[in-house]
Parts: structure tokens; sequence; C-alpha cells
């Protein structure tokens, strides 16, 4: 088992933190799908600090998606240690700090990606955040501004040192955005000269991945982003197979009871006529390589009451479970 600092995981997966789909209802269902630990989206550490309320409504949290991890980004000690603060006196269980995104409006503020090509900064940051927080604290890098740039392994030694607990790594340059694929051997070099846990992260879309990425790179931990967006049951099959038993694809009824809970959590947080609206994008979403989901998506498109949506829905898994053998 995955042991951060001085928290235990249940096991070595960890749910990646990703923009605009990572929040408190979709954490909520990873977490029950066997998911060791949650990650909240990128919260802006200014947008703490100065208390606004949209961003302090991202740290919103329930007792049942715990233990939770609070990423944030951001390019100021101060602000950063303030803002692992207000995340810890609001539940955080771990603060992750966003050293890899690409994007440019963060990396033009210094923040994300942009850490990489400054290692004093590095330093500085860490080691405020590393002051200001009592929880493990934990940095998700990439393996560099670009190929040219900061060598892999003196920035992730760089974070031992300044006291992280563990590494995220998802070993592709930020000038890469998500072109070509994850440089796994890049988990390798970097695990073999690390103290602290290391967790691989990258191109896991299926779950016999998750355990090749183990063996291929010894890391301790594996996070998932995109594999778990459209298949949230994958870390249930993971799970099924480090136990030496077959991944089960959900039945199209198990996949309908878990987008009704799904949808429920969101009504719970945002009304029933907005979790409509977000519903209409997730059942395309969970509908995604299913037989017959574009007739399925084409009949969604105009709907927008949450009955008529149910109804399709019902309607759309009738017909599966119809034809499951
Ligand atoms: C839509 C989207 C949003 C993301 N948002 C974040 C984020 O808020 N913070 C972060 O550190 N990484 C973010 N990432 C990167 C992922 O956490 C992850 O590192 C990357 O997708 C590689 O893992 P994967 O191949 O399992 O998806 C995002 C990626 C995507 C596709």
């Amino acid at each position: 088992m995955l042991r951060i600092g001085s928290l235990q995981l249940k096991n070595r997966l960890i749910m990646a933190p990703l923009a605009g789909i990572t929040n408190l209802p979709f954490r909520l269902m990873l977490k029950k799908m066997g998911a060791g630990l949650v990650t909240t989206e990128m919260i802006s550490a200014k947008g703490l600090v100065l208390g606004e309320k949209k961003t302090l409504a991202y740290l919103m949290s329930d007792p049942a998606e715990k233990p939770l991890s609070v990423q944030i980004f951001g390019s100021e000690p101060e602000s950063m240690a303030e803002a692992a603060r207000i995340a810890v006196d609001r539940g955080a269980d771990v603060v992750d700090i966003n050293m890899g995104c690409p994007v440019k409006k963060v990396v033009k503020t210094g923040a994300g990606a942009a850490l990489l090509q400054t290692p004093e900064k590095i330093r500085d940051l860490l080691s405020a955040v590393r002051k200001a927080c009592p929880v493990p604290l934990t940095a998700k890098i990439r393996s560099g501004w670009r190929p040219d740039s900061l060598d892999t392994l003196y920035i992730a030694g760089l974070i031992e040192d300044t006291g992280a607990d563990a590494l995220i790594l998802h070993p592709r340059f930020a000038s890469q955005g998500f072109s070509g694929n994850a440089d796994w051997g890049l988990i390798r070099k970097v695990k073999d000269t690390m103290r602290i846990p290391v967790i691989g992260n990258g191109d896991v879309f299926e779950p016999s991945l998750a355990l090749k990425m183990r063996a291929q790179t010894g890391c301790d931990g594996v996070m998932i982003g995109r594999g778990a967006v459209g298949n949230p049951w994958i870390f249930k099959q993971i799970n099924a197979l480090e136990a030496g038993l077959p991944p089960q694809s959900p039945t199209p009824a198990e996949r309908k009871a878990f987008i009704m809970e799904h949808f429920h959590h969101l009504s719970r947080l945002k009304g029933e006529r907005a979790a409509a609206r977000i519903m209409r994008g997730l059942l395309i979403r969970y509908s995604k390589g299913l037989p017959h989901s574009s007739e399925f998506r084409g009949d969604i498109t105009g709907i927008k009451d949450f009955d008529s949506l149910v109804a399709a829905m019902d309607a759309f898994f009738i017909g599966l479970e119809e034809m499951e053998p």
C-alpha cells in the first residue's frame, strides 16, 4: 500500500487533478469506484488568499471522499503557503503543488510548468509551503520545460531535498503538450534515485496498463487522469487485476445506477436544473463506445429537463440490457 508522509492510503491508485472535471460529485464517485486518493482540480493560491468565493468553492468537500488531496498553483511563496494553510483548515489531507501545467495563462504568471525552469523558485516556494503545511505535501511535475532545459533528476532531487513527501511525475515536457507517449523510462530513472515515493502518471488508459507501469518503472503509486474520465470503473478493474481477478466491465444496469448516483450528487450541489445541463455532457461521456451511443447522443442533444433526460437514458440502457447475452 502507498504511504505519503503520515498518510496511509488503502491502495496505490490516485485520481489525477483534472480542471473542470474532478469536482466534488465526480470525486465521490471515483472514491466509490476504488481510488485510494482523489485530487481537486488546480486551485489558484491567489484566489484562495483573496477569499474569492468561486475559488473557495473548489475546496468544498465531503467526508465520503476522504482522504482528499488539494492541488494549488501559484508562483509566490507567501501566497502559496497561506493557500496551503487555508486548504488544510478546510480539510485537505494532502497538499499538492502544481509544477506541470503548461497552459499559457498559468505559465505566464510564473506558475505551473514555468517553475521547472527556475530551481531557486521551486526551493523557495516548496520550503515556504512545507513550513506552513502540517499534512503530507506532494509536487506534481512534468519531465521539464523542454528537452534541453533542466534535468528531471535534478528537479526531482531538489523537490525531495526541500521536504516533499512524494513526487508525482507525468513524463512529458511542457513543450510537448499531450503529444507523443509518456516516457515511462523516465519514471524508472527518477524512481531509482529517490527516497520518497514516486507516483507515475501518463497514458494509463486500460486497467492492465497500471500494472504494466508499476512493473516497468517500480513506481510506488499510479495516477490516472483521462483513462478514468469515460471509465471511472478503471479503479475497480485495476484493483480486481491486482487481486488476480478478471476486470469486469459494468453491466448496463450498473452503468445506469452509477450515472444516477453521479446526477444525485450533482443535483444536491447545484440544483436539478444545472445538474440536468451537466448531465447531458456526462451522458455523452459515459455512453462513449457503447452500442448505439451515437444515436443516443443525437436523441439527447435538445433535451433540457431532468425527467426527459432520465427517460431517454432509461430507454438507452434498457435497450442495452436487452442486447446482453
Ligand atoms: C482536461 C484536463 C485537465 C487537467 N487539469 C490538470 C490540473 O488541474 N492540474 C494538474 O496538475 N494537471 C492537470 N491535467 C493533467 C493530468 O492531471 C495528467 O497529468 C495528464 O492528463 C496525464 O495523465 P493521463 O494520461 O492519465 O491523463 C489535466 C489534464 C487534462 C486532460
